[in-house]
């Protein structure tokens, strides 16, 4: 099963990515996490594992993956990157880092001043993701960048299932609609993770949103705050995942 977690800019969308993965690896779950956060780089030290090598470097870089893409088009269209289907142990191994069954990959970040847009790693991680073939036992948990330009992409078109993650805000609610819209037009539906808000908020934004839709709910924690602000690894005790977890088993079930 793919999961792939979107929401504004700094609504929690990595925290809980990293929450939900170490939380599923406990239920005997493989999982892999895939960053498709072009900017980013703190989700390696929320899971506290260490940075592997980008997927974009191991494949030759931008220019490399570009031209690839341009060479084998047909009729206008990109060509995809990958012919084959990629199981988990099929990833070159110096692309992942893992603690016992807990892996991460990135696909790629911006780091040169002028170097250009990002939408090769778009192209990257669509492909990848498109190409990625799960075992029963695995989950992917794909982090992704704020906003809407990786469902724009069509990134979540090989995704089951789709998380919004909400902070109190009227932009998180804005972006509720606007990727409840879109994901329609994939033929998929989103699912409302409300964090960082009490109790008497959450009910508010529900209530406005869709009750139905909302499968967790993870209160504004201190703790948290201070991890994030030190950079530390997040351990599931900082806080209760465990309705959220049990969304996707339940989900994860219904599917196999
Ligand atoms: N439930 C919470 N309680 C308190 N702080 C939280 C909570 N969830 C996340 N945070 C804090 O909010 C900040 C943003 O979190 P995070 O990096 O996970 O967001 P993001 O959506 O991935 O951001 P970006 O869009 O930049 O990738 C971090 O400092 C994190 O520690
Ligand atoms: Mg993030």
């Amino acid at each position: 099963m793919k999961i792939l977690i979107c929401g504004k800019g700094g609504s929690g969308k990595s925290t809980i990515a990293s929450l939900l993965a170490k939380d599923l690896e406990t239920q005997g779950y493989r999982i892999l996490v895939v960053d498709t956060d072009e900017s980013n780089y703190g989700l390696s030290a929320q899971l506290g594992l260490e940075k592997p090598k980008e997927l974009m470097d191991q494949l030759g870089g931008k220019k490399t993956v570009v031209d690839k893409m341009w060479a084998g088009r047909s009729a206008g269209e990109k060509a995809p990157i990958f012919s084959e289907s990629w199981g988990i142990d099929e990833i070159p191994s110096e692309c992942v880092s893992k603690k016992d069954n807990l892996y991460l990959l990135q696909i790629g970040k911006v780091k040169h001043f002028g170097e250009g847009c990002a939408c090769p790693m778009g192209g990257l991680s669509k492909d990848f993701l498109t190409r990625l073939k799960l075992d029963p036992k695995d989950i992917a948990v794909i982090d992704t960048e704020a906003g809407v330009e990786h469902l724009g992409r069509g990134i979540a078109s090989s995704v089951d299932v789709l998380l919004l993650v909400l902070d109190p805000s009227y932009e998180s609610i804005r972006l509720s609609e606007k990727i409840s819209a879109m994901a329609k037009e994939a033929n998929k539906s989103v699912h409302f993770v409300l964090n960082k808000m009490d109790k008497t908020t959450a009910d508010k934004i529900s209530n406005k949103i869709g009750k139905e839709r909302v499968v967790s709910f993870i209160p504004f924690s201190q703790t948290i705050q201070d991890k994030g602000l030190s950079g530390e690894e997040l351990d599931t005790q900082v806080t209760d995942i465990a309705e959220l977890t049990s969304y996707v088993l339940r989900t994860q079930q219904e599917l196999n």
